[in-house]
């Protein structure tokens, strides 16, 4: 090779990018996106239709009329973006009602919408902690959270998985040499779908002198009598806590919340860089939302199919190892990502959408499947069926560890 055209290679700024994605594909960890023609219970891919158990979309609600016509009527009244940050001229009064409108499900004095739930939790976490403070995280923490930690400057520490012994002695190391502490959790795990012991987590937090950040982004409208999610389904509604949630999920829109008392919700309008520098959600996410909560408010009954459909999958895989579970999402664990994958490729032929969930997301391999309270009993039956063949299957390949 020309001197020249060797140094030019050497000197390539962005070289080690090509190498990183090597690196990644060999551990098998390579991830690229899938189109989905058609969004519900039955989705469709490469002009395939399959039965969907992986959307977040818990109650149904992204696909109703209701949000749909709420969407576009917002759009027809104010344009499709919202022009601007909400403290300069991004602040419809649709914001408003819906910020009432949650702080009402959540039954807290104020809440603040963000454009995201991932920028909620950035923007809340940055606000609330700094350079001379202490987080501690559950260590299967969403990403957001963790990340949220990072940018705050403050110092974290992370306590084992729902383990409030060990929270209790890191607390009992650690809490003196800080100003503020913020304990931070997931209510529901997203990967595993088991819950925190909130209750433990609240009384550590008041012994300890600590705020709590709960992330509530799989417990809104599927947990608790009212849908308001884990904090009232483990009866600590009115207790000091810092709630976030996301619209995204069993609401169906786009964007993310903070939920709190008003000097809270006031401080964070104050304070968030991602809600401060940035555009205001767009009407038609605003709208769709709002409309979203008003249906969780009103309509008991998605809840109640949602559990029924939840308590038929689980008493029909009583011979599938699953990981602990209390909420909608189920995981199949499984031994290696090999078997995850050749499991996920069973489901898939036939016609079931479950991915494998494998490292560096979970420390372990698993078919992740998530029930919607518009998933058909027929539907069940038939994911019931194929993860018997794909089990099978597993037994019967002398491949397989
Ligand atoms: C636990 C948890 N927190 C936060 C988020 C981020 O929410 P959003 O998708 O609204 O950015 C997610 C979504 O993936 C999540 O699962």
């Amino acid at each position: 090779m020309p001197k020249l055209e060797n140094n030019r290679m050497q000197n390539d700024p962005y070289a080690w990018i090509e190498k990183s994605l090597k690196s990644i594909e060999k551990a098998g960890w390579h991830r690229s996106t899938k189109t989905i023609d058609r969004p519900g219970t039955v989705i469709q891919i490469d002009d395939r239709d399959y039965l969907n158990f992986a959307s977040n979309d818990y109650l149904g609600l992204a696909t109703d009329d209701r949000l749909i016509n709420a969407a576009i009527e917002a759009t027809r009244n104010y344009g499709t973006g919202s022009t601007g940050s909400r403290l300069i001229t991004g602040h419809r009064a649709l914001h408003q009602e819906l910020e009432t409108a949650i702080a009402h499900l959540k039954q807290t004095e104020d809440a603040i919408v963000f454009s995201s739930g991932y920028l909620a939790n950035l923007g809340a976490i940055a606000a609330l902690v700094g350079k001379r403070d202490l987080v501690l995280l559950d260590q299967y923490n969403h990403s957001s959270l963790r990340n949220g930690a990072i940018v705050s400057g403050a110092t974290t520490i992370d306590y084992a998985h729902c383990d409030s012994q060990d929270l209790r002695t890191k607390l009992e190391q650690q809490r003196q040499h800080f100003q503020h502490s913020l304990i931070i959790t997931d209510t529901v795990f997203s990967m595993d779908g088991d819950l925190c012991p909130l209750p433990e987590i609240l009384d550590l937090a008041d012994e300890f002198e600590c705020m709590v950040l709960v992330d509530e982004a799989h417990a809104t409208g599927v947990m608790g009598a009212t849908g308001a999610g884990c904090i009232e389904h483990f009866g600590c509604t009115g207790r000091a806590i810092v709630q976030m949630g996301t619209l995204s999920k069993a609401l169906g829109s786009l964007g993310g919340y903070i939920a709190g008392s008003a000097q809270l919700i006031d401080f964070l309008r104050n304070r968030a860089p991602t809600w401060i520098y940035t555009t205001g959600l767009s009407p038609a996410d605003t709208a769709a939302a709002l409309a979203a909560i008003r249906i969780v408010q009103q309509e008991q009954e998605r809840r109640t199919q949602l559990w029924q459909n939840v308590a038929y999958l689980k008493s029909q895989l009583s011979n599938l190892e699953l990981l602990p579970s209390e909420s909608p999402i189920l995981c199949w664990q499984l031994s290696t990502v090999q078997t995850a994958l050749e499991a996920a490729k069973c489901l898939q032929s036939e016609g079931i959408f479950a991915p494998a969930i494998r490292p560096p997301t979970v420390p372990t391999s698993r078919i992740r499947m998530t029930v919607m309270a518009t998933h058909e009993r027929g539907q069940i039956d038939r994911l019931v069926a194929a993860l018997n063949r794909a089990k099978i299957e597993q037994k019967s390949n002398p491949l397989i560890p």
